[in-house]
């Protein structure tokens, strides 16, 4: 352990290509770069056999047709189309569908365990809004299995991966990525990573709200500052997927997902009446309807008194043979014994919708995922173009295999052709200086306080339902807090420099809310999973992505037309019941 008052040790790391973050995107691509025979490092702010995507439960998407032979690649990228509300580039859409084979080949070749037909073929169930059966799982616990299997495969091409640095900013010379500046967590020492290309697969902003299946210090807003700071931008912020089942209680685990999986293999959704109550908003797929549809409607039964006692939902899977419970949905079984000692072959779950998934992210080209800024990419939830107003589950874990490996070889590609590496000085001392000013800070605020402040924030004003006059109370009250934070005190002890990361996330968790507010406010229409009570209805001039790059700036970007192919499978689903009041 430093003496936190000596000068912090400084340590320097060259590699070909940097990769922030260690969860699935992060690991594909440095995987795909390693096996190219390239030079990779990878860091990430926890351990890597708990990066977030081991939370991932129900499955990830293919059209494998194993179960259902009319599954096309063409038919999955219609769904995912008509399902983002036409706000998915048809492009990006279009290489996830294509190439999800591909991603599923890899993972089986790097040893995936996943669920199989008694005859050998890879099971696939329903997910909500699915032509077809198109989702291969391993129990619910898919994610955690994916990430095992990465974490194995770079472990056999020995990719150094450290697991406890904290990366505070890029640096940027000249519009052109050159590395990064972090520290230890849990040392304090400094990092100066040089690279010739830098990979941002750091996830998404969805802690930013009370109740969220993010865990305490994840997904805070990472990728997106680092990359606002850096020169990118960030596309569609606003559009941010409440799953509609996290848990109520207890408190400090509100909002832990019960996996899509439970309605995949036949869960009901009844209200404190006993009502299945999504014969009122989609009568057609009931509970398998999409998240948007699900949250809003187990929203609007709580708004209008038909909650529990606690202020949600009934999700019952009781009525499901024990066997399918204990073979398909582990994970759900445990979690709710663990941590309320509810046995759910014979009780049902109290939920309510949970901040889930960063639907937007930086800004990115379809093919390769270049951002604005020269050898800069963006993966994984980090970015955007795939889900629109409104992601199939599945979808991620699919988007995290296919792009992991086109950006890995774009990433290995762009350094092998780099004629040389520019680097500053100047700019490796304005992150030193950063995090130095950070640690002489003694201020009266508390971050800690403050972080639970924004997401009080998010919470009363830019959650399920929003409306103008709550968007605008909430900037004002994300103002008064941004003021707070010049005030904070950041006090690292002999346990480690957490505080420091927390000050760091703080920043995050500002500018992800301040760029989610600001296009919740612009985004004047209800689309997917963005429902504005003051304008119920879609607007066709808002059939653009909003591409933010700082306070007060938005852009307007128009989305290619969906290549006929693929329209001529977009099947029409009635939008009766979905009303938003
Ligand atoms: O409910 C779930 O299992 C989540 C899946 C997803 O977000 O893709």
């Amino acid at each position: 352990m430093n003496d936190m008052h000596a000068a912090p040790t400084e340590k320097r790391i060259a590699t070909s290509v940097l990769v922030i973050g260690s969860g699935g995107s992060g690991l594909r691509a440095a995987i795909e770069i390693a096996e190219r025979g390239g030079d990779v490092v990878v860091v990430g702010k926890r351990s890597k056999s708990d990066a977030h995507t081991s939370l991932a439960a129900g499955g990830i998407n293919a059209a494998l047709g194993t179960m259902d032979a009319g599954d096309s690649w063409q038919q999955h990228a219609a769904d995912t189309i008509k399902e983002s509300y036409f706000l998915a580039n048809p492009h990006t859409v279009e290489i996830v569908a294509r190439g999800a084979e591909r991603g599923i080949d890899d993972l089986v070749n790097y040893g995936m365990p996943f669920a199989r037909e008694e005859d050998g073929r890879i099971s696939q169930r329903f997910f909500g809004a699915h032509t077809y059966r198109r989702t291969a799982f391993a129990g619910d616990y898919t994610g955690l299995e994916i990430q095992r299997t990465l974490v194995n495969r770079a472990a056999q091409l020995e990719i150094p991966i450290l697991d406890t640095v904290y990366i505070t900013r890029l640096l940027v010379t000249d519009n052109t990525v050159f590395g990064a500046y972090g520290f230890d967590v849990e040392t304090g020492t400094r990092h100066v990573f040089t690279a010739d290309a830098v990979i941002l697969a750091a996830g998404g902003h969805n802690r930013i709200w009370r109740r969220t299946s993010s865990r305490r210090d994840e997904n805070t807003g990472d990728s997106w500052r680092l990359a606002v700071e850096a020169g990118g931008r960030i596309r569609d912020p606003e559009l941010v997927q409440f799953h509609p089942s996290g848990l109520i209680e207890p408190e400090n685990a509100a909002g832990t997902l019960v996996s899509e999986a439970a309605r995949g293999e036949g869960g009901i959704l009844r209200n404190a009446l006993g009502e299945r109550f999504m014969a009122r908003y989609d009568p057609e797929r009931m509970e398998l309807s999409t998240r948007d549809r699900v949250a809003l409607a187990a929203y609007t039964e709580i708004k209008e008194g038909r909650g529990t006692p606690n202020g949600g939902v009934w999700l019952d899977v009781s009525h499901l043979p024990r066997e399918t419970i204990m073979q398909r949905l582990p994970r759900v079984y445990q979690t709710l014994l663990e941590l309320q000692m509810l046995d759910i072959t014979t009780d049902p779950i109290e939920i309510a919708p949970t901040a889930h998934y960063s639907m937007g992210g930086v800004w990115v080209r379809p093919d390769d995922h270049r951002t604005d800024v020269e050898g800069l990419y963006a993966i994984g939830e980090a970015s955007s173009g795939l889900h629109g107003a409104n992601r199939l589950g599945g979808n991620s874990l699919i988007e995290l295999l296919v792009y992991g490996r086109i950006v890995g070889a774009a990433a290995a590609a762009y350094s092998e052709h780099l004629p040389a590496q520019r680097r500053s000085e100047t700019a490796v001392e304005q992150a030193r200086a950063e995090v130095d000013g950070l640690l002489g800070s003694d201020g009266a605020e508390n971050v800690r306080a403050l972080q639970r402040a924004i997401r009080n924030t998010m919470t009363e004003h830019a959650g399920v339902v929003r409306d103008e006059a709550g968007l605008r109370a909430g900037l004002a009250e994300l103002a008064e807090i941004e003021t707070r934070m010049r005030d904070i005190g950041v006090h690292p002890d002999i346990a480690g420099y957490q505080d420091l990361a927390h000050a760091f996330d703080l920043k995050s968790a500002a500018l992800a809310a301040r760029a989610t507010i600001e296009a919740a406010l612009e985004r004047r229409e209800t689309r997917g999973a963005h429902n504005r009570s003051d304008f119920p209805a879609l607007d066709d001039t808002l059939r653009v992505n909003l591409v933010w790059s700082g306070p007060g700036r938005i852009a307007h970007e128009q989305i290619p037309p969906v290549p006929e192919e693929i329209a001529a499978l977009i099947r029409d689903v009635s939008t009766a019941g979905k009303l938003v009041e």
